[in-house]
């Protein structure tokens, strides 16, 4: 196809096989055959306004910082603010009541954002899920039932073994739902239904405000699950759907930690290893705090399940070792402290990421307690991510790692 040359924000797909002369004045697309093709363009929303660091030091900072505004964008694109219930963007072409199990596959923090869904749409759709990173799924020749549901999550939509996890799914007669951040990606444009996050363009490699995002659309679906199969009544529903309202607001509040992170950080960026535990939906917060930490900071950091700890990695545990415990004050927040206790009698470093509930109760001496807002038990790891996300964010500076492009990653795998 013959054409001028177009500003940056129009995108022309090309199809497997196709490839393309471009010059400054036109751009001629051939098929596999060497045929000239004619292939679809469409505006894009992007604008290099939005790739900017505004007044920050890196990108990493100012998308940590936008998460109150852009969680608020993806909220009151999933809820009726004024009614207090969900309303998807759009029609989902099958009934939760007809879905058996629920597939979530993604990678890296995306992959930690489906873990933590995998107890919203169980706990609150009594629907169980089966969670596994793409790069397995897409070769475990997992037997999946047709008519069931598959969700992928990708920030950029274009990761391969997401969009290889996806084409299994799709090829098992799954339904399949994206959640992804570039509603035009190839991920997107293979799924049966695109839930949009609302992030804006992430630029920093470590995704920090696009999971959050994420967070906030598997929940907003999770109780709409729940409310479809009749395990939400309407006043469950608005009680939820209250508590997300919340959320934004909230993510703000707990950005007074800062202060206190940054000191932590000091003795954080001094350590060989750090261990990260958590329970609950804590847990998969906890691998997402490891991954943040050692992306940005080439420290090692392991995340596991707090009732863990006995079956290994307390070996690991003396007066070098931080351990990052997040622990809301939960219904299981009182197994979390018998963990801590282990911890402590064994001289290791603990840094106790809670409320203030959890700060009085907790009966055991940490080396910091970083005290965030209460927040409805169901919905914490949208707020408690802003710790572990400065911690990583302001350890790799001191470190003076390079945050917004670490050594050997890419800010999206598009191999295997
Ligand atoms: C996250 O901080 C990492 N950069 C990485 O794990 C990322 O989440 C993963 O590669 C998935 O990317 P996607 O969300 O674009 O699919």
């Amino acid at each position: 196809m013959l054409s001028r040359s177009r500003p940056s924000d129009t995108i022309t797909y090309l199809e497997d096989g196709d490839w393309a002369v471009l010059t400054r004045a036109i751009c001629v697309i051939y098929d596999s055959k060497g045929a000239v093709a004619n292939r679809e363009t469409l505006k894009s929303g992007a604008s290099s306004l939005l790739v900017d660091k505004a007044n920050y030091r890196h990108f990493m900072a100012k998308e940590i910082y936008e998460q109150p505004e852009v969680v608020g964008q993806t909220l009151a694109r999933y809820v009726d603010m004024a009614a207090k219930r969900i309303a998807l963007p759009f029609e989902l072409p099958f009934d939760f009541n007809d879905i058996r199990r629920i597939l979530i596959t993604a990678c890296g923090t995306a992959s930690y954002a489906g873990h933590v869904a995998k107890y919203w749409f169980e706990r609150l759709a009594r629907i169980p899920v089966e969670i596994d990173v793409a790069s397995e799924l897409r070769y475990r020749e997992a037997p999946l039932r047709k008519g069931d549901l598959a969700i992928v999550i990708s920030q950029s939509g274009e990761t391969a073994d997401t969009l290889a996890a996806l084409r299994y799914a799709k090829a098992q007669g799954l339904h399949t739902i994206s959640v992804v951040n570039v509603p035009t990606s190839t991920i997107a444009r293979e799924s049966k239904t695109v839930l949009p996050t609302l992030a804006g363009p992430e630029i920093g490699v470590a995704s920090t405000k696009a999971f959050t995002c994420q967070l906030m659309v598997m929940a907003a679906l999770a109780i709409a699950a729940g409310k479809g199969r009749g395990e939400l009544s309407d006043i469950d529903e608005l009680k939820l759907v209250g508590e997300l309202i919340e959320v934004p607001r909230l993510i703000a509040e707990a950005f007074a930690i800062e202060p206190q992170i940054e000191k932590l950080a000091r003795d954080i960026a001094k350590s060989r290893a750090v261990l990260y535990l958590g329970r609950g939906t804590s847990f998969p917060l906890a691998l997402e705090g490891a991954l943040k930490l050692k992306e940005v900071s080439y420290i090692h950091a392991e995340g596991y399940a707090a009732g863990e700890l006995k079956h290994g990695p307390i070996a690991l545990i003396d007066e070098s070792m931080p351990v990052v415990v997040i622990a809301p004050y939960d219904r299981v927040f009182e197994k979390t402290v018998s963990n801590m206790q282990e911890v402590a009698a064994r001289g290791g470093n603990i840094i106790l990421m809670t409320d203030a509930t959890g700060a009085s109760e907790a009966t055991v001496d940490s080396l910091v307690t970083i005290v965030l807002p209460d927040v409805a038990a169901t919905f914490t790891p949208m707020i408690y991510a802003i710790a572990v996300q400065l911690l990583a964010y302001h350890t790799a500076v001191l470190m003076g790692a390079d945050v917004d492009q670490p050594r050997n990653l890419a800010k999206s795998v598009t191999v295997e």
